[in-house]
């Protein structure tokens, strides 16, 4: 039994970044965001109250990484091997519960020191759509995008999450120009949730590279790659497609230090058993330029 989906993120971002970071949700995504009552922005991608949360906080951080199990059972046999893997487990109150929408978290460190809260969702009405692949339709489980972690002891994390929370690995990017190893980690129908990279390209363990979300159409990443200027927002990297999932993307630096992507398309895990793992020499097929660095 593995997890099911990202399904939030959180960040503490410091109060006077918190503007252009709202702006970027919803002038660059044009994902609606709502203000909570204590500050906090709650970016929207579907149905759930929020999938991405920005706290106003001290520093710029990535607060917690929350993974949806499908149920109790599922939660408590994860906890059990999380805890066998050595790792402290403790349960969240009910006040961060209500907070994260959640009805029950289980929250620990992992590995690479990255803060995880694996919890049981609290049911909403899926049927918002705001041009998004996120979360889980008729199409399949796909989860809010993706996320990139660099990890100081690259195959003690990767063991941790393929053995110990089931993920599966779909490939590998082993880019030796740059001396950086990329491993790509599916939970659902979705090409990878979670993608590991070793200490490279200026990345520290415990620190994350991107974000990624998912557009329904192609017209809504050219909209935003031509809206970059005029919002002020920072690329970093051209549009391109990628080598192994075949999304056609860019980056952007966000306020708070950590890069996004926005992108569409791309490869669907249908089936684990006919999928067949490859390992690719870069990131991309054509584009993907970086720029301003
Ligand atoms: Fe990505």
């Amino acid at each position: 039994m593995a997890v099911k989906q990202l399904a939030y993120i959180v960040f503490d971002i410091t109060p006077d970044k918190l503007p252009a970071m709202k702006d970027i949700f919803e002038k660059l995504y044009q994902a609606p965001v709502l203000q909570g009552s204590d500050g906090s922005l709650k970016v929207r991608l579907d149905g759930r109250d929020f999938r991405l949360m920005l706290r106003p906080g001290d520093s710029d951080r990535m607060a917690a990484v929350g993974w949806e199990v499908e149920d109790k059972a599922a939660l408590e046999k994860l906890v059990a091997a999380v805890e066998a893997a050595d790792l402290p487990v403790a349960r969240a109150s009910a006040e961060v519960c209500a907070q994260r929408s959640a009805q029950e978290i289980a929250t620990f460190t992992d590995p690479a020191g990255f803060p995880v809260e694996l919890f049981i969702e609290q049911p909403f009405e899926q049927k918002a759509d705001f041009g998004f692949v996120c979360g889980e339709g008729d199409n399949g489980v796909f989860g809010l995008g993706h996320l990139v972690q660099a990890c100081g002891d690259l195959q003690k994390a990767l063991s941790f999450y393929k053995e110990v929370l089931g993920f599966f690995e779909v490939d590998e990017i082993d880019w030796k120009e740059v001396n950086a190893d990329l491993r790509f980690l599916s939970c659902n129908n979705r090409h990878h949730s979670l993608a590991l990279i070793n200490e490279a390209l200026g990345l520290k363990g415990g620190q994350i590279d991107h974000v990624m979300l998912q557009a329904k159409s192609l017209e809504q990443v050219e909209r935003a790659y031509e809206a970059l200027d005029e919002l002020g927002v920072v690329l970093s990297q051209t549009l391109g497609e990628h080598s192994n999932d075949h999304v056609r993307s860019f980056y952007f630096l966000t306020p708070a230090g950590f890069r996004m992507e926005f992108g569409y398309g791309g490869k669907v895990v249908e089936d684990r058993d006919s999928w067949e793992f490859a390992v690719y020499p870069g990131p991309s097929n054509w584009g993907h330029e970086p720029v301003n660095v």
